[in-house]
Parts: C-alpha cells; sequence; structure tokens
C-alpha cells in the first residue's frame, strides 16, 4: 500500500513510524514532512494546506490511504476533498472538525448534550465583552473562537489584563477572523488530563491518557508552548475516572456529533480538567495531540493502520486497540527563545537510537547536506520502560546526546507525574 501524511511535524513522525510496521506497507509520502524523517518517509513538498494539490498527488501518485493530522487542513475541509476523489482517507470531514475550528461550536454542544464543561458566555461584540470583564469572577478566561496555532486562550489576573486582551483579539484582531467571537469561561481548577481516541463516529475506542507539559520553562512558568513534553499514561487518570469519561464525556459527545449530522471519524482530543466536581472539558481537538502522540503510539500494541482503515471504514466495532502496560516520556528539544524569538539553521547531530527510545524530528530541515534547526521546536527524545523514572531518565539520557547550539529543554518534564503516583 501507498500511504500519504499530511503534516510535518514530531507528530507526524510518530504516526509515520506506527505506521511503518504494518508490512502491507510499501511506501509512505509525507506532505511536507520534514528532513528530519527522511528515512521513514519520501518528502513531498506540498504544504498541508494546499488541498488542491494533495489531492491531485494522491490521485496521481496511487495513494492507497491518506491521514490527515493537523487541524488546519481538516478544518479547511481536506478529508471532504479526498474523499470525493475516491481516497480513503483518516481524519473527521470538514462539519465534525468544526469541533476544534469554533469553539462557540464547541461550547454550545457540550450546553445542549449536558457534557460537563466551564459555564461560559460568547461575545460578538466589543462593548459587552468589556463590560462583562468589569464584573466576572477573577481570574477570566477568554478564548479567541477560532483556531489561533494554540495561543488563543488568555488567563487573565486582573480586569485590565482581561479587557487588554479582549481589544487585542476583537478589535486589533491579533488572531484576525478567530477573534471575532470570544468566549470567556469559568476559571477551572484541578489536574489536566488529555486523552485521544480513536473513533469511527460509532465505536470510540479512547488511548492511554497522556499529561502534556505547555509552559516554556520548569515548574510550569514562563509562556505557553505548543508543549514542551509529554509523559503517558497520567497518574490522574484512575480506571474510576476514566468510566467517568466514558459515561459523561466521550460517548455523549460522539453521541452529540452523530446526533447533529456532523459524525465524527478520526482522532479525537479530549483535554479535560479534574476539578473537584468531577471530569470537564477544556477543549476538544480534531486531531492527534503534539506531542502526546509522540508517547501514546509507542505504547501502542495493535496495527496502527488497521486501527485507521476501520476508523475510516466505520468497523472500529471490530478490531482491537491495545496499549502496552509501560510509561513513556517524551523531552522536547527547543531552540532556545522559542516560543517567541529563536534563530534556526544550526546543524543538528542524532545519537543511535537505544532500543525503546526514539527521536521523532519536528522542525529540521537539510542544508547543505547537513540536517539543521529549522523550528522552535526541534524534536521530541522519546523512551518507553517499565516504570515513570526509568521512562524519564533514558528520555533524557537520549535528549542530552542529541546536539545542536542553542538547544534548550525544561528539565522537569515527568515530576508533577511522579509526584502524584507517590501520593496515590
Ligand atoms: P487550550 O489551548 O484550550 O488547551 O488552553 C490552554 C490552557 O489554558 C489549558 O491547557 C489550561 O491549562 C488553560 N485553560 C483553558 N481553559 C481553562 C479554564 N476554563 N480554566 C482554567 N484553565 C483553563
Ligand atoms: N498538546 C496540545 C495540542 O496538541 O493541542
Amino acid at each position: 500500500m501507498k500511504l500519504m501524511v499530511i503534516g510535518g511535524g514530531g507528530r507526524e513522525h510518530a504516526i509515520i513510524r506506527a505506521l511503518k510496521q504494518n508490512p502491507r506497507v510499501e511506501a509512505i509520502y509525507a506532505l511536507p514532512g520534514n528532513a528530519g524523517m527522511e528515512g521513514d518517509a519520501i518528502l513531498v513538498p506540498i504544504g498541508a494546506k494546499d488541498i488542491p494539490a494533495q489531492v491531485e498527488f494522491a490521485k496521481t501518485h496511487g495513494i492507497d490511504f491518506a491521514v490527515v493530522a493537523p487541524d488546519d487542513p481538516l478544518v479547511l475541509g481536506a478529508v471532504d476533498a479526498l474523499t470525493e476523489a475516491g481516497i480513503p482517507c483518516f481524519g473527521p470531514k470538514k462539519n465534525a472538525a468544526l469541533i476544534e475550528g469554533s469553539k462557540v461550536f464547541a461550547k454550545d454542544l457540550m450546553a445542549r448534550y449536558h457534557i460537563p464543561t466551564a459555564a461560559c458566555r460568547v461575545f460578538t461584540d466589543l462593548d459587552s465583552a468589556l463590560s462583562y470583564a468589569e464584573t466576572a469572577p477573577l481570574p477570566q478566561v477568554i478564548k479567541a473562537d477560532g483556531l489561533a496555532l494554540g495561543k488563543g486562550v488568555i488567563i487573565a489576573e486582573t480586569r485590565e489584563d482581561a479587557k487588554k486582551a479582549l481589544h487585542e483579539m476583537m478589535e486589533d484582531k491579533i488572531f484576525g477572523d478567530s477573534g471575532s467571537q470570544v468566549v470567556m469561561e469559568e476559571f477551572l481548577t484541578g489536574p489536566e488530563v488529555s486523552v485521544l481516541a480513536f473513533t469511527d463516529g460509532k465505536t470510540i475506542r479512547p488511548m492511554v491518557s497522556s499529561m502534556d507539559h505547555k509552559r516554556a520553562h520548569d515548574g510550569d512558568t514562563g509562556l505557553n508552548t505548543g508543549g514542551m513534553g509529554t509523559v503517558a499514561p497520567n497518574p490522574y487518570y484512575s480506571p474510576e475516572i476514566a468510566q467517568v469519561c466514558m459515561d459523561t464525556i466521550f460517548r455523549p459527545t460522539i453521541d452529540a456529533m452523530a446526533k447533529e449530522g456532523r459524525p465524527f471519524a478520526g482522532c479525537l482530543y479530549f483535554g479535560l480538567m479534574l476539578t473537584p466536581q468531577g471530569p470537564k472539558v477544556i477543549e476538544y481537538n480534531c486531531r492527534f495531540g503534539d506531542p502526546e502522540t509522540q508517547v501514546v503510539l509507542p505504547l501502542l500494541e495493535s496495527d496502527l493502520l488497521t486501527i485507521m482503515e476501520a476508523c475510516a471504514n466505520g468497523t472500529l466495532d471490530q478490531v482491537e486497540v491495545r496499549f502496552a502496560h509501560k510509561h513513556a516520556c517524551c523531552v522536547v528539544l527547543a531552540s532556545e527563545g522559542y516560543p517567541t524569538h529563536y534563530e534556526k539553521g544550526y546543524p543538528v547531530t542524532l545519537p543511535e537510537e537505544p532500543e525503546d527510545s526514539c527521536i521523532y524530528i519536528a522542525g529540521a530541515a537539510r542544508k547543505d547536506g547537513r540536517l539543521v534547526t529549522n523550528g522552535g521546536r526541534v524534536l521530541g527524545a522519546v523512551a518507553v520502560a517499565d516504570t515513570l523514572p526509568q521512562a524519564i531518565d533514558r528520555a533524557y539520557a537520549l535528549a542530552d546526546s542529541v546536539h545542536f547550539d542553542n538547544a534548550y529543554c525544561r528539565r522537569d518534564i515527568g515530576q508533577r507525574a511522579l509526584a502524584a503516583g507517590k501520593e496515590q
């Protein structure tokens, strides 16, 4: 089989490595991929948002199955276009991807189907939002309606900060049209858990849980980033909590989407907060998380391609989705200064990958024959082990054996999970 994976980061590298394990796979094309994937995929210089070119490529190269990984092409309708062209595809159609594409849609869905989430108000005009900010309790959570590169959420500790954020989103349009509507939410507290789930629109099979580390610096300080590291499983996510999430969140969401005429097939990402009142949805994403995928897929014992085909065919109830009872840790190596200002173009030296470890490249290019850094997040060093401390130690040992100038990583990935594990 010839496969095509749309996207170009560490998440896509992890997906490609897992797909490659199926002996039916002859070739995997990455659109556009990145130079760090050269050993695993054939790179095709077609951008993740260039849907007409993706369809044309799939038709002319005899692609048997496509995986659309990032949010942008999903929200823009890549799966619809590929499906119309007769290419079987993993990922939700445009009308289902709206669950991530519009926070207003997602909040409204949850309200109508009684799915637990933070209470909220939606505003389409600046003046009403500003007057609400005068009286609403602090801190205030302000979210741009549409996609905003993971940066569209502001937690304002003061009314001044809240008003500044509202001006920036609704007047200055720092997130473009994504800020035409804003959601102002109740501030929730509790441990956060990411749960990715395979679904064909009817059956839902949650994957192993994980914990992201979104802030740039140790001790969860600094700016929000795309994610500086992950561990799986998440120790806060007990079997009892998993059952509550299945009954009150996962199943109701899948059923609600089907009922709305927007059946969701693909990977649905539940960003959850385990509040004192029970698990609540912080966000839905219509895709695999990054860097959650880098710790979840290495623990998958079943065959990824078979599962993805079943999601596309509506036969997920007939396939096995089994995870190893082990632990995984991913340490992201970024360029110093990420997520704001950083340099690119430094040569990268990679070590051999020891057993049960791997390096997923997120941002690299080829220059004069050498692999060089080409993004804020450069790679994820991942290790799988029987215990969490071993997984953390091995992931750091691997990260420390990678070299490029100005490399930066948090030194405390997994420490919160370790402490939580000890409490329980
Ligand atoms: P998001 O981009 O929606 O994942 O939000 C980024 C981060 O903001 C989340 O990981 C949470 O830590 C935080 N956050 C979002 N919504 C809330 C909320 N209602 N209460 C508290 N924290 C929140
Ligand atoms: N790691 C968070 C996300 O993928 O949105």
